[in-house]
């Protein structure tokens, strides 16, 4: 790890845009993470991802990197290889964590392998498979979603085996593995977890009733209740939960743990082991919530670069 003060003489990168469905979000998650440093005195330089990555890390003398990337080719351990590969130390995550929580399927393998609640679930690779569970399906609503995706992009809830067929074909044109989830109907809670730590838990009330990618990124279309009015027992134990997630996975840095909670059981949809950070984004506030400023916030997170981990 580097010491703070070195850190202000290096070359930062910050990594953002990219590749995936998401990348709208990871260009806003990139300004805000440049702004936040150059008011933190460091010197920090703007890296638009392409295929010409490796060619502009060098060009820019990039030191120590700043993924804000959000999604596949980001988010998922291979800009990570590649940084691992060229030595350049690189915030959050590093590649085993990043490609197992960018897999909801190998994630919740992972959950329920450390005893951690996650929604029943059914995966379909093939045709076949997908024939099969349509035949079988019985009761609804059903949650379809491609395994590798995020901001809610390809996710449907389904009440028939009509929308079952129809969601599991829009999953599919996104992911070759979609999984197919048990639909829990109940609130709806996320955790961040910062090097190591949970802060305090955020309620989200989507006004449409579904927190889709329009009701994630529009400001005033969700309502968030910071801390989670929820029973006592429960929200530690979801902190609680959230961590050993975390752990279990090995991120680093900042994560983002995703819930269901019906009655007083909750289940792990996902783990986000590179959070948005932009203006209507959960984790800053939770933070913020915590007593860290957005400045604090991305210094923690920078100042645990590193390799190798
Ligand atoms: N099993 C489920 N039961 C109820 N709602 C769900 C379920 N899975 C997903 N959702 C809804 O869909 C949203 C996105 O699902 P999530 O698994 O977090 O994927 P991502 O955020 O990567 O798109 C959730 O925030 C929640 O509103
Ligand atoms: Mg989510």
């Amino acid at each position: 790890m580097i010491e703070k003060a070195q850190m202000k003489t290096k070359r930062i990168g910050v990594l953002f845009g990219g590749l995936s469905a998401e990348r709208e979000i990871s260009l806003k998650t990139g300004q805000a993470v440049l702004k936040a440093l150059g008011i933190l005195g460091y010197a920090a330089h703007g890296i638009d991802v392409g295929l010409d990555l490796p060619r502009q890390l060098k060009e820019a003398q990039t030191e120590v990197a700043f993924v804000a990337l959000h999604g596949r080719f980001g988010e998922d351990g291979r800009v990570q290889g590649l940084l691992e590969m060229l030595q350049i130390p690189y915030t959050g995550s590093g590649v085993l964590a990043s490609s197992m929580t960018i897999d909801k399927v190998a994630t919740k393998q992972m959950l329920l392998y450390h005893e951690l609640p996650t929604p029943g679930f059914e995966v379909l690779k093939t045709k076949q498979q997908a024939n099969k569970l349509i035949n079988q399906s019985r009761y609804f609503p059903l949650v379809v979603k491609p395994a590798r995706e995020g901001s809610t992009i390809g996710i449907s809830i389904v009440q028939s085996v009509e929308a079952l067929r129809h969601g599991i074909d829009t999953a599919a044109a996104l992911d070759a593995m979609v999984l197919v989830e048990e639909f829990i109907d109940g609130l709806e809670l996320t955790v961040s977890v910062l090097n190591g730590e949970a802060l305090p838990i955020i309620q989200i009330v989507p006004k449409s009733g579904f927190y889709d990618y329009h009701a994630k990124y529009t400001l005033g279309q969700t309502e968030y209740l910071l801390p989670a009015p929820i029973d006592a027992g429960v929200y530690s134990r979801m902190q609680q939960a959230a961590v050993v997630a975390c752990e279990v996975l090995g991120c680093r840095g900042a994560a983002r743990v995703d819930f269901m909670l019906r009655e007083k059981e909750f289940y792990c949809l996902e783990v986000n082991s590179i959070p948005g950070m932009t203006e209507t984004s959960l984790l800053p506030k939770a933070a913020e919530a915590a007593g860290l400023d957005f400045e604090e916030l991305i210094e923690m997170i920078l100042l645990d670069a590193d390799l190798d981990k």
